[in-house]
């Protein structure tokens, strides 16, 4: 038997907003009456993908039934494709034919990009309506679906038109998992790893000792895995909701797998949590060349990828090009006169930001770890 975890953590941002995050096995079934708690029998609308409505809908749908709680199901194309202008502007325009009013809340139920999405639509939406995460994937659930950052994609990258709009809770079914793709479960294991590395030797002592657990989705080890990787997201996220500083630290591997990504342009050869793993070692190796950290710390973060047969070699993807890669970094969300800000660490569970590193420097150390068979 695995224990509930109701209400596992409480999200509290620096003005006093809190939210519950919930997380447990075969919760979905019981979201009716959570849902009701926060909004009592008003009219809902769920917002989902295809992929999801026909694992994960019909568990939600009979909760809100029995909870008699109405609802509205808007379903919407999987993939990345649907973090577009086009997609919310159909998805408002579906909304405002069922005439919602201020308190109508919104349900995002899926991966990130229906979360994203639907956070973004709700942020909007009559100046802003409530919304709740049912987050499907292990991505949405260990990152995407707290931290209140929504958003869609454009011709100039991702994420650059969005809002900040907290969730009023997040209900977290590990038994949603049962289903989700191979890659798409180690891509959310990137994340929780990123999560160890930046703040707790612990949990990634933990992650190592556990992963055949994690490889046979044990609940209750799915469960304390997503509990302590959150709890490391919510710590920073209830000291810096707007990324003026530390959250910047949930960055730790993303510019250089987002450099990754974008040389793959998002074709499907590299997703997200792959371009995080694959980014995490480099700022491991990286880090090391620097003497900021022991190359032995790099080595460990590269066995557990390994372990779980995330790539740890960019040569796995693709040949990349140093320069362009470098050119990437520096587009990367925050550019300063040239210069390129990376989250560095000290150690496994400990890193810092260090917000001048040169072009220069990084281009030579592409130009090595894309050579070196051995490290990459
Ligand atoms: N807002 C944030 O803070 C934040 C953080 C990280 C990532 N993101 C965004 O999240 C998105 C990626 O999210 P994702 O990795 O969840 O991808 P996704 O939403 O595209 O889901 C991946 C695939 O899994 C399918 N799926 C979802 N749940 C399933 C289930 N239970 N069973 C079977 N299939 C299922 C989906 O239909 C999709 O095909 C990106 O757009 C990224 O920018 C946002
Ligand atoms: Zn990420």
């Amino acid at each position: 038997m695995v224990k509930p975890l109701h209400a596992a953590l409480d999200v509290t941002l620096p003005d006093g907003r809190h939210y519950p995050i919930y997380i447990a096995n075969d919760l979905l079934k019981t979201s009716g009456p959570l849902i009701a708690e926060l909004q009592g029998q008003r009219r809902v609308i769920i917002i989902t993908d295809q992929n999801v409505a026909e694992r994960c809908l019909p568990a939600l749908q009979a909760s809100l039934s029995h909870a008699e709680i109405p609802f509205h199901t808007l379903t919407l194309m999987p993939g990345e494709g649907s973090k577009s202008f086009a997609v919310l502007e159909e998805t408002l325009t579906q909304l405002l034919s069922l005439a919602p009013d201020r308190q109508t809340m919104l349900i995002a139920l899926g991966g990130g990009v229906v979360g994203d999405l639907t956070g973004f639509a709700a942020s909007i939406l009559l100046r802003g309506v409530p919304f709740v995460q049912i987050p499907t994937t292990l991505l949405s659930q260990v990152d995407s679906a707290v931290g209140g950052k929504t958003g869609i994609n454009t011709a100039h990258g991702k994420n650059l038109i969005g809002s900040f709009h907290q969730p009023q809770a997040v209900i977290i079914d590990t038994q949603s998992l049962a289903t989700l793709p191979p890659r798409e479960l180690r891509a959310g294991f990137a994340e929780i790893v990123k999560a160890a590395a930046i703040a707790d030797a612990d949990f990634f002592s933990w992650l190592e000792e556990n992963l055949d657990g994690f490889l046979t989705k044990q609940p209750a080890i799915l469960a304390e895995m997503i509990t302590r990787s959150l709890r490391i997201k919510a710590d920073i996220v209830m000291r810096d909701e707007r990324e003026g500083g530390i959250r910047a630290l949930l960055n730790l591997g993303h510019t250089f797998g987002h450099a990754l990504e974008a040389e793959c342009q998002y074709d499907g050869r590299l997703i997200h949590g792959e371009a995080v793993a694959l980014g995490t070692i480099l700022a491991f190796d990286y880090a090391a060349t620097l003497g900021l950290c022991r190359a032995d710390d790099a080595q460990r973060v590269r066995r557990l990828f390994q372990h779980v047969s995330l790539p740890t070699q960019c040569s796995q993807i693709a040949a990349f090009n140093a320069a362009k890669l470098v050119q990437h970094m520096q587009h990367d969300k925050k550019p300063n006169q040239g210069e390129i800000t990376l989250i560095l660490p000290r150690s496994i569970g400990q890193c810092e930001i260090h917000p001048h590193i040169s072009a220069d420097s990084l281009q030579r150390f592409w130009e090595d770890a894309l050579t070196s068979k051995a490290a990459h």
